[in-house]
């Protein structure tokens, strides 16, 4: 296959030290599924054999979107829980009710595989429509081998099926299933024997788990996180999200990739997370929808130069948003991020937070995935909220996808 020209665009490439990594009057040679060359237009080496040229009429391209924590694949939804906290009951105690994850676990198992395939897939258009190129999806609405097994099949089907990188996260340990009541360390074993199995079938990229009140806590994720590394696979988790459970110290222990939420995070979890170059992945769908108001620590967290990742989080219970760009926007408002904290968050330490090194900026060697935007300048993607969507372009693994 021979180069491809895409010309006459503003880069914000995300790479170097200048603002955004801008470039004016840019292009990118893409070569099969990789960027030759970025810069700018009039820099483009000479005597190379371009295939095919794009004019991009000088729109606005960044890297392709990274949503790097999300629970897409589900049955059912939870509006009338959401009516339930409106009038006063809180998430907690619907969880503890019997409520929350678990009724989506019900609605989950009682679904068929085309219900929540055709359901899923529905979800990642509307991510894709808005740039997103790479998405990681987690298990945690089957809590049986046979139901966690369907959910991260059906999570790679989706990858198969779609002109997109998913990565898989086992979730098990999201909440107890009813049948383990009152048993939570034997389910726990149960789901650290699962682990190796789902894993020689090619299911697992990642494991993380749910440390909390209503969750599992810091002893019982320990147990998870062995079994993780006995296998040799990194680590995330849903970390000091309703309270601190010192889940990031833990994490971090054990060389965590990301640590997810993080509203209580402590001062000393900072630290750990900063020796231990785990990311923090802010979620302010969950924020916002849970209508929490104890904010991430977001300056102890640039001070100690621990890189921040945004995600959408969409779950049916705390963040049923199918909009990135709203997440960008969110960061910046509810969170004090600024715009371009947003993006990179949803681009190069999103990717970070999945492990990946070979995406999210524009520079040679990186995969070629990017978004063309009707925008003028990159600020304008965390700027707008809610409808109008200015993604105009969308370019996978080289291959640009039909709109
Ligand atoms: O990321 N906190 C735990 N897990 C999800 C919510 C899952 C649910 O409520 O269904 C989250 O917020
Ligand atoms: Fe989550």
């Amino acid at each position: 296959m021979g180069l491809t020209l895409w010309r006459n665009a503003r880069l914000a490439t995300l790479d170097g030290q200048a603002p955004w990594g801008l470039i004016e009057r840019g292009a990118l040679l893409v070569d099969g599924a990789v960027l030759r060359w970025v810069g700018a237009e009039a820099e483009l080496p000479r005597g190379l054999a371009v295939e095919a040229e794009h004019d991009l009429g000088g729109c606005l391209v960044t890297p392709g979107l990274v949503d790097c924590h999300t629970h897409l694949v589900y049955g059912g939804d939870r509006a009338r829980e959401f009516e339930l906290r409106l009038q006063g009951a809180t998430y907690e105690e619907i969880a503890r009710a019997g409520g929350g994850i678990r009724s989506t676990v019900q609605a989950t198992r009682a679904a068929s595989d085309e219900q929540l395939f055709e359901a899923a897939r529905r979800r990642a258009l509307a991510l894709m429509a808005e740039g997103v190129t790479t998405l990681e999806i987690k298990s945690g609405y089957g809590l049986s081998l046979e139901h966690e097994a369907r959910m991260l099949r059906l999570a790679r089907r989706l990858g198969a099926d779609l002109p997109l990188t998913v990565r898989t996260t086992y979730l098990a340990a999201h909440a107890l299933p009813p049948e383990f009541e009152g048993r939570a360390d034997d389910y726990l074993d149960a789901a650290c024997a699962w682990l190796p199995r789902l894993h020689a079938e090619g299911l697992v990229d990642a494991v993380d788990a749910f440390c909390e009140r209503i969750g599992f806590t810091p002893a019982q994720v320990r147990r998870v996180f062995e079994a993780a590394r006995a296998l040799g696979l990194p680590v995330k988790l849903h970390a000091e999200q309703l309270s601190d459970q010192g889940g990031s110290q833990l994490a971090a222990g054990f060389g965590a990739l990301s640590c997810d939420h993080l509203e209580y995070l402590s001062d000393d979890g900072v630290a750990a997370m900063a020796r231990a170059g785990a990311v923090a992945v802010l979620l302010p769908g969950a924020f916002y929808f849970l209508r929490e108001t104890r904010l991430p620590p977001v300056e102890k967290l640039r001070a100690a130069g621990v890189p921040i990742a945004v995600a959408t989080d969409h779950n049916p219970g705390s963040s049923p948003t199918l909009s990135p760009l709203l997440m960008l926007n969110m960061a910046c408002t509810l969170f004090g991020l600024t715009p371009e904290e947003a993006l990179r968050g949803m681009t190069v330490n999103g990717a970070r937070a999945l492990g990946l090194a070979d995406r999210g900026r524009l520079a040679a060697g990186q995969r070629a995935d990017f978004a063309v935007w009707d925008a003028e300048h990159p600020a304008a993607l965390a700027y707008r909220f809610g409808g109008g969507n200015p993604c105009r372009r969308v370019v996978a693994a080289g291959i640009e996808r039909a709109p």
